[in-house]
């Protein structure tokens, strides 16, 4: 009987997903599942990892890089590395500079880009000793251009450059990198804004000139891609997933051109 198998599919392969309980992590867990991989879930607490189709989890939080590493380590050295990662975990709340401080840029910094650091460099090392592996860094269009979360946004930022540092450095030890930027996704990260303005979604719709925000699915589906043979050649690379924002200014086209 003829081979079937898709340069798509990822049977037989062991991806570590992090910020797995979250909501697009929740999607990562069922898209990857769906494509045949084992999943790794890994977020601060059991709780958030409950009822989801995982191999196993780690537990660790990703403010604390010395816990981070650690706990990330201790996983290696029973399970060795994992065929791809998904570095997912992250969290604002400073919306504007006028929010910010020392200690809240400290504090966005850590959880978005020193913590994911922390993750992915002992599995970069063991990716790179084994000879193959693929990261995917689930950043945002808030690397790409100023749509607020200041410290966010340059940590978000910070990931393209590690991300781009993995690929070029590791690259010669079949390891890959890229990353993904998500445009706005309704998950429980809103949750706080939609509190205090239940009507904030009416606002973000004429910016994304698919007239919707992105699903969670969307972003799951890129990652699958990324982390499968059918992305064999592509590193480095910066995919926004984001209903078209970047692509341009709707609003502007619609309020001063089109008069709208
Ligand atoms: N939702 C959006 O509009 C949007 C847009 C662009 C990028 N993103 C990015 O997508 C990723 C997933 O976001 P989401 O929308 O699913 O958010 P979410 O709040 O639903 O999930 C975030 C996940 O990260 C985990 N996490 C947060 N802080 C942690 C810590 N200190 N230690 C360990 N784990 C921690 C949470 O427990 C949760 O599982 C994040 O990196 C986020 O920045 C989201």
């Amino acid at each position: 009987m003829a081979e079937t198998s898709s340069p798509f599919r990822l049977d037989g392969k062991t991806v570590l997903i992090s910020g797995g309980g979250g909501g697009i992590g929740q999607s990562l867990v069922a898209s990857f599942r769906a494509a045949g991989a084992r999943v790794v879930g890994a977020d601060r607490d059991a709780t958030m990892l409950e009822n989801l189709d995982l191999a196993a989890q780690i537990l660790f939080d990703q403010a604390d890089p010395k816990a981070t590493r650690a706990a990330i380590t201790a996983y290696l050295a029973t399970h060795g590395a994992p065929d791809a990662v998904v570095s997912n975990a992250g969290y604002t709340r400073a919306e504007t500079l006028d929010m910010l401080d020392d200690d809240i840029w400290a504090s966005e910094l850590a959880i978005n880009l020193s913590g994911a650091y922390a993750m992915t460099d002992p599995i970069v090392a063991a990716m790179a000793a084994r000879g193959s592996g693929s990261l995917v860094f689930i950043s945002s269009v808030n690397a790409l251009g100023h749509y607020g979360n200041p410290a966010y946004a340059a940590a978000k930022a910070g990931l393209v450059a590690y991300a781009k540092a993995i690929a070029v450095e590791r690259g010669g030890q079949g390891v890959r990198a890229n990353v993904i930027c998500p445009g706005s996704v309704r998950t429980p990260a809103w949750d706080h804004r939609l509190a205090a303005d239940p009507t904030l979604l009416d606002n973000v719709l004429p910016h994304y000139p698919l007239g919707r925000m992105v699903s969670p699915v969307e972003v799951a589906n890129a990652a699958v891609f990324y982390c499968s043979d059918a992305a064999s050649g592509i590193t480095g690379t910066v995919l926004p997933v984001d209903a078209g924002l970047t692509a341009g200014n709707l609003v502007f086209v619609d309020d001063v051109l089109r008069g709208k």
